[in-house]
């Protein structure tokens, strides 16, 4: 068995877990179609932690994922039982704007997926559409903040107007990326395998970024890779064939994990 607590930081002071929990998930089953996705799912996500989703394909870690900021509304044939609640609110009550709730978080995918506009432009869409900022001093300087806060703003204010965000490196487009879900003032970050398409120099840099960001938000963090899970999260959940089998602190799940599946799979894939 591979050890990987040298990489396990005591983490006992971040985040309050007795303060009640900003998301909460309750006997959450999702079904595409005939096809059920998610059984009787229960979470919860506590501010300034980052959570990690960990599992074997197709077990719906990003089917639970997109739970959170009802990304599945408009997709045919989706059915959601259960409940969430954000800050005590149903989030799929008839009280909810949806759009205002999707704000509240911002999304990262796997591939890199900036806009092709300018650096600035990526950024500023967001704040601008939801007419956040006053004036266009307001909004320059909230681009300049997301691009400070997402470690890139160095790198890029000498072209940061002019430059293509298409043209950055990989691992800058993924920063820019977290820039743009930063525009819209997110208090939770929801990423997918952001570092599952990028070089590990990329990925340290895009670590760091997120264990800074932690200080001010929520991360759900989908990962395939043990160790990072391990450097990154307060708290693992596992994930199989639909299920969440275990959710604890990572040091619990990767030194001690209740079920045989969660071993057997922290085991195995160490990467
Ligand atoms: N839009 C969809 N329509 C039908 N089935 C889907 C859809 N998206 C995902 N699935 C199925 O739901 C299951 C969970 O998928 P997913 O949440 O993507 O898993 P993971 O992210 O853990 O790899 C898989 O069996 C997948 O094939
Ligand atoms: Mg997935």
């Amino acid at each position: 068995m591979l050890d990987l607590s040298h990489h396990i930081v005591n983490r006992a002071e971040v985040g309050n877990r007795n303060a009640p929990p900003l998301i909460r998930v309750e006997n959450l089953s999702l079904f595409y179609g005939e096809k059920q996705a998610l059984r009787d799912v229960n979470f919860d996500l506590f501010e300034n932690e980052i959570l990690a989703f960990i599992g074997p394909s197709g077990c719906g870690k990003s089917t639970a994922l997109k739970c959170l900021n009802r990304m599945h509304d408009n997709t045919r044939g989706v059915r959601i039982e259960g409940r969430i609640t954000m800050r005590g609110q149903d989030i799929y009550g008839s009280d909810i704007d949806p759009p205002l709730h999707r704000r509240k978080f911002g999304w990262v995918a796997q591939k890199p997926n900036p806009f092709p506009a300018s650096i600035y432009e990526n950024v500023a869409y967001g704040a601008r559409i939801h007419g956040l900022m006053p004036n266009r001093k307001a909004l320059d300087e909230h681009v300049e903040t997301c691009l400070k806060r997402a470690h890139l703003w160095d790198e890029v204010k000498a072209v940061w107007k002019t430059r293509q965000g298409t043209q950055l490196s990989g691992g800058q487009q993924q920063r820019l990326c977290v820039a743009r879900a930063l525009a819209t003032q997110p208090s939770v970050l929801l990423m997918d395998e952001p570092t599952g398409s990028i070089d590990p120099i990329a990925t340290a840099k895009l670590e760091e970024l997120m264990l800074d960001l932690r200080g001010d938000h929520s991360i759900v963090v989908i990962t395939h890779s043990m160790s990072e899970a391990a450097r990154l999260a307060d708290r693992v959940a596992y994930f199989h064939l639909g299920r969440l089998l275990e959710i604890d602190s990572t040091e619990m799940v990767f030194t001690n994990a209740r079920t045989k599946e969660a071993r057997e799979f922290v085991e195995g894939r160490v990467g």
